[in-house]
């Protein structure tokens, strides 16, 4: 680790979890997370006026917990970057505020980051600097994106995106109507590995010759799964949960699997990362790991609470805006839910003393789940 490198806090609070990262350069330094998720789970899913709640009893904690454990002085730190969307509004706007109001005090400067483009960065903290290009499967409860990214700071190209439920959604939906609990993915995953996953033929969503190549749907599947479940239920007959959620998983890791050794086919980029909760997902892992071997591809995929939302990625990403010296955000930096994916940080005017700038996106959006995220 080389002095020289920046030294970031990154905060993270697009949905339940209150995340304070911080890292020098590729290094990291701290990794500090509160979770709301257990005062969601009675509702089975986030509510958003929780989740804001929590993360403003959170926030000034989880920072402090975070400098201690990396063992640095605010004063010492060379940026401060937040996730200013897409996301929660209530949520996002929590770390916004705090990020601004630490830059401020400090005279830090901001970098306003996208989620997304997080979720990649990260893996420069376990593998290394990312590969340019870098072509990401990003898979969570808000996301199911294909990514080709030439410059995680400056240039995200998506591919193709879920045009419905995002697969960890799926995974939840799912878990839910086998009475599971939520999250869903976790207990999923570990049944899973008891069952068959050619127990039942579930449908591959979009995979017909006519479908586009880089989208995914899921709703097809969760509607499948839940209507085998209902005959059985109303046959009177148990239901093998193992097998069907084996068979499941394997429906949603197979054409997310396919779909992403296809796109690095057809881009020419020799090598896979992997983030959002998703990742975490073992069939997943071991599925990609087999496909990307079979086809010359190296696999990168971050340890699980890497993949998980968390404000280390944060910081990766607001490092590396740092070390390639693009434009700090505005102190004016607004939250922005449905920030385009394209867009991996939100720059400040090229003037610093003009006050001319053009938000044209207001601080709260209509709270819609299902326009959360681009
Ligand atoms: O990235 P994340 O922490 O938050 C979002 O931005 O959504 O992802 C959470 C999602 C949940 O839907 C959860 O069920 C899923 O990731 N998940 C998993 C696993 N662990 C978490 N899905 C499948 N298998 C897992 N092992
Ligand atoms: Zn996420």
């Amino acid at each position: 680790m080389a002095a020289d490198e920046p030294l970031v806090l990154g905060i993270e609070t697009s949905c339940d979890e209150t995340g304070v990262g911080i890292v020098r350069g590729t290094t990291l330094l701290a990794d500090a997370v509160a979770s709301s998720v257990d005062t969601h789970a009675r509702f089975g899913g986030v509510v958003p006026e929780i989740a804001s709640r929590a993360h403003l009893e959170a926030m000034v904690p989880t920072i402090e917990r975070a400098l201690k454990e990396a063992g640095v002085s605010a004063r010492d730190l060379d940026g401060i970057a937040v996730t200013s969307g897409p996301g929660l509004a209530g949520a996002l706007l929590v770390g916004v505020s705090a990020a601004k109001a630490y830059a401020y005090a400090l005279g830090k400067p901001l970098y306003g980051v996208n989620h997304l483009a997080s979720h990649i960065c990260v893996d420069q903290l376990e593998h290394g600097p990312l590969p340019e290009p870098t072509m990401a499967l990003l898979v969570s409860g808000g996301h199911s994106s294909l990514l080709l990214a030439p410059d995680i700071t400056s240039d995200v190209r998506p591919l193709g995106a879920t045009i419905d439920d995002a697969a960890g959604e799926a995974f939840d939906k799912i878990a839910r109507v086998l009475d599971l609990g939520f999250p869903g993915g976790p207990v999923i995953d570990r049944l899973a590995k008891e069952g068959d996953p050619a127990a039942i033929a579930f449908p591959r969503g979009l995979t017909g010759p006519r479908d586009a190549p880089y989208d995914f749907s899921f709703s097809g599947l969760k509607t499948s799964v839940a209507r085998w479940i209902e005959a059985k239920r109303a046959a009177g007959e148990e239901v093998p949960v193992r097998d069907v959620a084996a068979s499941f998983q394997e429906a949603v890791v197979d054409v997310l699997t396919r779909k992403a050794v296809r796109a690095c086919k057809d881009e020419g980029v020799d090598h896979l990362m992997i983030g959002g909760g998703v990742a975490a997902n073992s069939r997943l892992r071991a599925l990609a790991q087999e496909r990307c071997e079979r086809a010359g591809i190296r696999l990168r995929v971050p340890r699980p609470k890497l993949c998980t939302d968390n404000g280390a990625m944060v910081a990766a990403l607001g490092a590396e805006m740092v070390a390639r010296n693009r434009l700090p955000s505005d102190l004016e930096l607004s939250a922005d839910s449905s920030l385009p994916v394209t867009e991996p940080h939100v720059p400040g005017a090229a003037h610093p003393h003009s006050h001319a700038h053009s938000h044209d996106h207001d601080h709260v959006h209509e709270i819609s789940k299902d326009n959360l995220y681009s």
